[in-house]
């Protein structure tokens, strides 16, 4: 069956896209932003890494108003991916799956991820607040550790949800404080459970990994210029470029700093940093401003002023919509590692390109709804990615202030993230419709 063959109504899409409520949306991603709010001196930022203490008392506070309305359950899997399950009429039909992930950067701002959540979950007060049934279940998923800044690589509760075989080499992971991904999945799962028990939720008990999954659609900011320049309220995503990201360990002897001539140095950071600068000159002159490389960590051991270095432990995060540009830094890299130096892969993710009928419908949504849009590729990287392997996958995009995010300043005006959830709630509406009226529920209630 072709995904657009039992599609809702427009005319129904349309009002369920103009039941998104700006304030309600902007309620909840204030609240969800206080969840691990850091004062800075720009502003405000979000410090909530995942599974922390921060991310799990905002995962509970999310759910819990559709925990206790009817027509909802709420879910955990074996990757700690929390999902809220919108009844449908057929309940046994695959579900139209949306969402993204609450956790952040170690300083991260307030929309990156938490905004596709928050989107989702606004769709449902729309459909509540309209009083309307689709027939296909809807799922909003929050899927576990997108950022990879804790523990590495990213996208680890969406890989595991669409690969179930790779859930087992990310479970002995570590965290900086040497926390493995384990013990900090079966806490968030166990603090889940004890919350649903106590207060008595509707659970859905079974989410296997890799459950079917009629599509995905995931709203997101775009983190990056491009709308912002051009006046644009949504971009419709077709693809996400590819990304590679590589730990590198470049070895040395420590010595005295002051009585060590040149010729007895063995000095790790001296290497590294030849190797880096290579690095970063290519990316400078390679003439293709494509190419993005970031050395975004650097650890030196013993890290004493007067002691040469050791040892010295750095990432290369490299992207590139061409396979052959990010193969042209895997061969750099192993030309200037220094001798004794190791280079491991963290991750390998080629460009991704999404489901053409479902791109050409989030276009459709932004022409019916008269929201000034554009086709885009993303420059980040999204729990869309791996969906996309999956299931027919989407995203939208609302446009960021002066193109900033993974920093405290990272924003967009509250009405291009409602013009964004408008197309969300359009798309999401006639793809698990038909929709059929039932007894509304209120979800200013809860
Ligand atoms: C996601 O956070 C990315 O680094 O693209
Ligand atoms: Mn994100
Ligand atoms: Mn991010």
């Amino acid at each position: 069956m072709n995904l657009l063959d039992e599609v809702g109504d427009a005319a129904v899409a349309h009002k369920v896209a103009h039941a998104v409520d700006t304030a309600r949306l902007e309620a909840r991603l204030r609240g969800l932003a206080a969840h691990g709010a850091v004062a800075t001196g720009t502003g405000g930022g979000v410090a909530r890494q995942a599974l922390s203490a921060h991310e799990l008392a905002a995962r509970r506070w999310l759910v819990q108003p559709f925990a206790q309305r009817p027509g909802y359950r709420i879910g955990i899997d074996t990757a700690a991916n929390v999902f809220v399950r919108r009844d449908g009429q057929e309940s046994k039909l695959s579900p139209v799956m949306t969402g993204s992930h609450i956790d952040t950067q170690p300083l991260g701002g307030w929309l990156d991820g938490a905004f596709g959540v928050a989107a989702g979950l606004e769709v449902f007060d729309a459909l509540d607040r309209l009083g309307l049934r689709t027939r296909r279940p809807i799922d909003v998923a929050m899927w576990t550790n997108e950022e990879g800044s804790r523990f590495a690589p990213g996208l680890m509760g969406s890989v595991a949800f669409t690969s179930p075989q790779r859930l087992d080499a990310f479970l002995g992971v570590r965290d900086g404080e040497g926390l493995c991904f384990e013990a900090a999945r079966d806490a968030a799962v166990d603090d889940l459970r004890g919350e649903a028990q106590r207060l008595g939720w509707a659970w859905m008990d079974d989410t296997p990994l890799a459950r079917p999954v009629h599509c995905y659609v995931e709203a997101h900011i775009e983190q990056g210029p491009v709308l912002e320049a051009e006046g644009l309220q949504v971009g419709c995503v077709t693809a996400i470029q590819g990304v590679r990201w590589f730990r590198i360990t470049v070895a040395g002897r420590s010595a005295h700093a002051g009585t060590t001539p040149p010729a007895s140095r063995d000095d790790a950071q001296a290497k590294a940093v030849r190797m880096a600068h290579a690095l970063l000159e290519h990316a400078a002159l390679c003439g293709d401003d494509r190419l993005r490389l970031t050395i975004g960590r650097w650890e030196c051991s013993p890290g004493s002023i007067n002691t040469i270095a050791d040892r010295v432990v750095f990432t290369v995060d490299a992207r590139h919509p061409e396979a052959a540009a990010l193969d042209a830094v895997r061969l750099l890299i192993d030309t200037a590692l220094p001798a004794g130096g190791q280079v491991e892969v963290l991750q390998d993710k080629p460009t991704v390109r999404f489901d053409a009928a479902l791109a050409s419908l989030a276009r459709e949504a932004c022409i019916a709804l008269q929201l000034s849009h554009r086709e885009m590729l993303s420059g980040a990287f999204h729990d869309a990615m791996p969906l996309a392997g999956f299931c027919p996958t989407a995203m939208l995009f609302a446009p960021s202030r002066a193109g900033v995010s993974h920093h405290p300043d990272e924003d967009t005006p509250i009405d291009d993230l409602a013009a964004c959830t408008r197309a969300l709630a359009w798309c999401l509406a006639r793809l698990a419709g038909p929709l059929v009226s039932s007894t509304p529920n209120e979800p200013s209630k809860d």
